[in-house]
């Protein structure tokens, strides 16, 4: 390695460091490094070079060895040279500047609160780091070799047809793998769904939801009507001429209960006579704790329901990774927006989830998940019900956040309370429809899953610290 401060050369006018180092001889560094000096701005447009003699001398390396470097990266357009006026820094090589950086909308969460309890990731420290490697490798190693080929829009057939047999057995989803489209999580679906033109507003939805899956459906033009809720779930009798409904039956998202088996009857019926179509959130279906399982709506009318699913509350939210189980009639038209190759959802990636699922592993993840997120359910029970007895946690049955209930007008003095506590909450007002006339009354909604295990206790004194006095 010739490593080299180059400064016989005065027309440089300063120092400059060359280090020639890399793979490809001599020139091939030299080249490399002038190439680095430009484009960082180190070397300036208009700056003169060092004549082939002086820098061959400084760094070591012959004349011809800095003669061949300038001539390439004159034809690059990095260098220029005129006779009589030796070879100089072109005008039109601008440096590199650093990336201005775009203003985030919430702050990285390395320097947020020091208590996260926002709803909506599971606990990091818990992934299935050595499982999911286990199955990466197995998945890679068993690859043929047109799996390293453009993916099918579809999905690879090794994970639908593992779904088919888990979302069946575990959900009670009416599948088969020909109805399956991989995509890379529930708000994917909603793009491909309403960004694609498959399907239109205007879309019925809770009168309580997130925002996020709001804007993306506005941001496709799409127009939703909020439903009221009760303590049944969704008011499914007030639907009305819109197209279709987003449900989330399993476990309304975030006021916590099911909705009541008559109603998921009636919006079948209702989709059955009105032609409409339900679209199945099933966020957190795996996550029941006390009461039986509450399997899909979809089982109840598979032409009638589009199922969406994804793996961001039982593994992670970085994987990427979800699925819609669709009527017959949509499967061409969501793999037509898809287009001709996969370009969203990682093929290996997709391998190493199918046979996390087909060897069993995803089921015993999902069962230690349950039972750690039940213990954090029940200590929270427990600690309300020794420091705050009036607090009422709601939506407790299922998932991975409770719903505190709080006097009238109490809410948003608790969420600035908490943050004095140094806790990110959220308030049940951040998920209510802007055209919603109904109120779900005051309440804090409690992720429990997201601290790491070591800090939950921590975070539940500081939230019973927040909560208004009785
Ligand atoms: C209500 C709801 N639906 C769906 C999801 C999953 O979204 P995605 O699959 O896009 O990560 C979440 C968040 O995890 C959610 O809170």
């Amino acid at each position: 390695m010739a490593t080299s401060w180059v400064n016989s050369a005065e027309r440089i006018g300063a120092d400059l460091h060359l280090e020639l180092t890399g793979p490809g001889g001599r020139r091939a560094a030299l080249i490399r490094a002038l190439r680095e000096a430009v484009r960082s701005g180190r070397l300036a447009p208009g700056t003169r070079l060092p004549p082939y003699r002086s820098l061959a001398a400084d760094l070591g390396v012959a004349r011809n060895t800095v003669a061949d470097a300038y001539a390439e990266l004159v034809a690059e357009g990095w260098l220029t040279a005129r006779q009589g006026s030796g070879t100089r820094v072109a005008e039109r090589a601008e440096p590199l500047r650093p990336a201005a950086r775009v203003p985030r909308k919430a702050p990285p969460r390395a320097r947020g609160p020091r208590h996260d309890l926002t709803q909506g990731t599971p606990d990091a420290s818990s992934f299935p780091r050595t499982a999911w490697l286990a199955s990466y490798r197995r998945a890679l190693q068993q690859a043929p070799n047109e799996v390293f080929g453009p993916g099918d829009p579809a999905g690879r057939i090794e994970l639908r047809e593992a779904l088919t047999e888990y979302l069946a057995r575990a959900r009670g989803v009416r599948a088969e793998p020909g109805r399956i489209v991989i995509c890379s999580g529930f708000a994917h679906a909603l793009r491909l769904l309403f960004g694609g033109g498959v399907l239109r507003g205007p879309l019925a939805v809770e009168a309580y939801g997130l925002g996020f899956h709001r804007e993306v459906l506005a941001a496709a033009g799409v127009r939703t009507v909020p439903l009221p809720l009760d303590e049944h779930g969704a008011r499914v009798d007030r639907l009305g001429r819109e197209r279709a409904v987003l449900l989330t039956p399993a476990h309304q998202f975030p006021t916590g209960g099911p909705l009541h088996a008559a109603r998921r009857a009636a919006v079948i019926d209702w989709a059955r006579a009105r032609g409409g179509l339900v679209l199945e959130d099933d966020y957190d279906g795996e996550f029941r704790y006390d009461r039986k399982p509450v399997g899909a709506v979809q089982g109840l009318d598979p032409e009638r329901v589009i199922h969406i699913g994804s793996v961001s509350k039982s593994l992670s939210p970085a994987v990427r990774l979800g699925w819609m189980v669709l009527p017959e009639r949509y499967v061409d038209a969501v793999l037509a927006v898809k287009g001709d190759r996969e370009a969203w959802a990682s093929v290996l990636d997709q391998l190493s989830l199918a046979d996390f699922v087909v060897s069993g592993t995803y089921d015993r993840h999902v069962r230690r998940m349950r039972q750690r997120y039940r213990g954090r359910r029940d200590r929270l029970v427990a600690a309300l019900a020794e420091h705050a007895p009036h607090i009422e946690a709601t939506g407790i049955a299922a998932g991975l956040h409770a719903v505190l209930r709080l006097p009238p007008g109490t809410e948003t003095s608790a969420v600035k309370a908490a943050a004095w506590q140094g806790i990110a909450l959220d308030g049940l007002a951040a998920f209510r429809h802007p055209d919603t006339d109904m109120t779900a009354g005051d309440g804090l909604v409690v992720g429990y899953a997201t601290p790491s295990e070591h800090a939950y206790g921590r975070a539940l004194e500081a939230l019973c610290r927040a909560l208004p006095p009785p």
